[in-house]
This record gives C-alpha cells, sequence and structure tokens, in this order.
C-alpha cells in the first residue's frame, strides 16, 4: 500500500481514502542520482548523447524525469501543446513562470530549463535580464533558453549568473518573418550564416544550444565546429543530444505532425479509452462498487431510514 512506500512522502491522514482525489502520486523524495548540474552537460560532449523532452506541468515533468532525460524544457510549445493556442507567440512571462514553477516540483534529477516567451527579451537587455531572473527565482529554472541569435541578451543573462541555452534554426517565434514553420539552412549561404551565427552564441555565452529543422549536413557541421552540445530537433542525428515535444512523443498531439517526430506512447487513445470505459461503467450501474464506497454502522443506515429527512 501507498503509506508503506518508503519512496512516498508520509500521507497526511491516518485513512488512505481521506486524501483528496488526485494526490496519490506526489513527486517522490529520496530517489535516484544527484541533480545534474551545467558542467555535467558541458561534459557529456563526445561522450554520450543527451537527453531532452518538454515538460508543462508536474505530471509531465515527474514521469519525464523518472524515464531518465538528462534536462527538461518548459517550452513556449507549451501555447500549443497545452493550451490549445496556433502558435507560441501568444504565451506571457506569468504562463510561462506558472508552468515551470509546476514541472520544477516534479523534476529530481534533470536540469529544468525555461523558455523565455516571444517579447520578453526583445524589448531591452535590462528587460531580458529581469525577465530571465523571474524565470530562476519564481519558476525555479536552472537555465533560460532563448530563440535567436541575440548576443547581448544572451551575455548580460549570462553574466547574471543565469545559464544560457541558445535556438538557432527553425525559431517559431519568428514564425511570421520565416513565412512558415519551414526547414531553414537549405543553401550554402543560409547554413554558413547559422555556422557563423552558432559560434557568435557560443562566444556570448550559451552552454547550449537547440538546433531546430536544419539539413542534417548542417547540423553536423554546428556541432562539430562548437566546444558546447548542440541538441537538435529535426537537425539530424549528428547532434550531441535529441529534444522532442512530450506531446508528440506520447501521442497527445494530433496530426499533421513534423517529418522528425516518432511516437512512443498512444497517451491519447489511451486516455480517450479509459474514460470511455469508465463512463460505461457508471452508466451500467457498475461503478462503484461496494470496495470504492464508504462503510458505515448498519445503524446508521437504518437511523437514516427512519429519520423524516427534513431535520
Ligand atoms: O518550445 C519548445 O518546445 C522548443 C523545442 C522545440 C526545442 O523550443
Amino acid at each position: 500500500m501507498a503509506e508503506n512506500n518508503p519512496t512516498r512522502p508520509p500521507v497526511l491522514s491516518e485513512h488512505p481514502a481521506d486524501r483528496p482525489a488526485g494526490a496519490g502520486t506526489p513527486p517522490d523524495g529520496g530517489r535516484g542520482a544527484p541533480p545534474l548540474t551545467v558542467p555535467d552537460i558541458l561534459a557529456a560532449k563526445g561522450h554520450r548523447r543527451l537527453v531532452m523532452v518538454t515538460a508543462t506541468d508536474e505530471p509531465s515533468a515527474r514521469w519525464a524525469d523518472r524515464g531518465g532525460v538528462d534536462l527538461l524544457l518548459v517550452g513556449d510549445s507549451l501555447a500549443m501543446a497545452a493550451l490549445g493556442r496556433p502558435t507560441t507567440l501568444s504565451v506571457t512571462m506569468d504562463e510561462m513562470v506558472h508552468h515551470c514553477r509546476a514541472a520544477a516540483a516534479g523534476v529530481r534529477r534533470a536540469l529544468l530549463v525555461a523558455d523565455m516567451p516571444f517579447g520578453s527579451f526583445q524589448v531591452s537587455v535590462p528587460e531580458a535580464v529581469r525577465n530571465a531572473c523571474r524565470l530562476v527565482a519564481e519558476g525555479e529554472a536552472r537555465a533560460v533558453k532563448l530563440e535567436g541569435p541575440r548576443l547581448a541578451e544572451i551575455e548580460a543573462i549570462a553574466a547574471a549568473g543565469i545559464p544560457v541555452v541558445g535556438h538557432l534554426g527553425l525559431t517559431p517565434q519568428s514564425v511570421h518573418r520565416l513565412g512558415g514553420y519551414r526547414v531553414q539552412g537549405r543553401d550554402e549561404e543560409a547554413a554558413l550564416l547559422i555556422l557563423k551565427q552558432a559560434k557568435a552564441v557560443e562566444r556570448a555565452g550559451a552552454f547550449l544550444l537547440v538546433l531546430e529543422a536544419l539539413p542534417s549536413a548542417v547540423g553536423k557541421a554546428v556541432t562539430e565546429s562548437l566546444r558546447i552540445p548542440t541538441i537538435g530537433i529535426g537537425a539530424g542525428p549528428h547532434c550531441d543530444g535529441q529534444v522532442l515535444v512530450l506531446a508528440d512523443l506520447v501521442g497527445l498531439s494530433e496530426p499533421p505532425l513534423p517529418r522528425f517526430v516518432r511516437r512512443y506512447a498512444q497517451l491519447g487513445e489511451a486516455l480517450r479509452d479509459a474514460v470511455q470505459r469508465f463512463a460505461e461503467d457508471v452508466r451500467r450501474g457498475d461503478y462503484p462498487r461496494e470496495a470504492e464506497s464508504y462503510a458505515s454502522p448498519p445503524t446508521l443506515a437504518e437511523a437514516l431510514s427512519q429519520s423524516p429527512g427534513d431535520a
């Protein structure tokens, strides 16, 4: 039973049924390996491939962390994956802080990275630093990610002591300028520009670089030319690690999916089937059964049946 499980924190009540519904699986306390640090991530380059997935809340972070990822990203993709919005552009700093703090509650080992949302770092360098500080102080992130070769912002945030992740290639916050979610760096000029930007982002102080939607040859060239690790999403197999949006990986998002997505579960269908079976059980009177209901002394039922009920 849960109360005797040493990996669970103590329950507040003597009786398991007295806990609120949904409180049965809090993040466990004393699990496994120590938390991964920025030096651990840097040291992985050339030795082992890094794994990152996105998380939007405590349960997704907890289960992904238990799955052994190195990095968890509270990406602004949560606008689309969790909030039903058409692009990432409308997600606010307050929403990012809210989701990040929830994810932080589920993380034990992975390094938690928060995305800086659209508008949070484009206006001025001091505002970028202030918003990065909010994601760390209020959101409990341990690093922040920002899209594009924003060298002054990366430098200033890193100088404030906050580890920074860069993001080049397809940068979804620039969807309107790019004319859609298109593969980048397809011709020599564009590929060389990305290579140049990647080196500049590294020099500015980023400790990790996400490369999105690039030909494999560009992913390879950038990875080989940097000392910091690269994490690919649709940037081929030569990056130092890979990231996927969790909703895509576990089957909670709907097609059409980008070419690089591989599904490892069909949780959307599993969820629908579970709800359907619950609905069937309720409708035919098979839920709840005796064992799922609270008992009382027989005298109580008798007293209730004799009471006029209008006290
Ligand atoms: O927001 C996000 O999920 C991302 C990943 C695509 C890397 O930036």
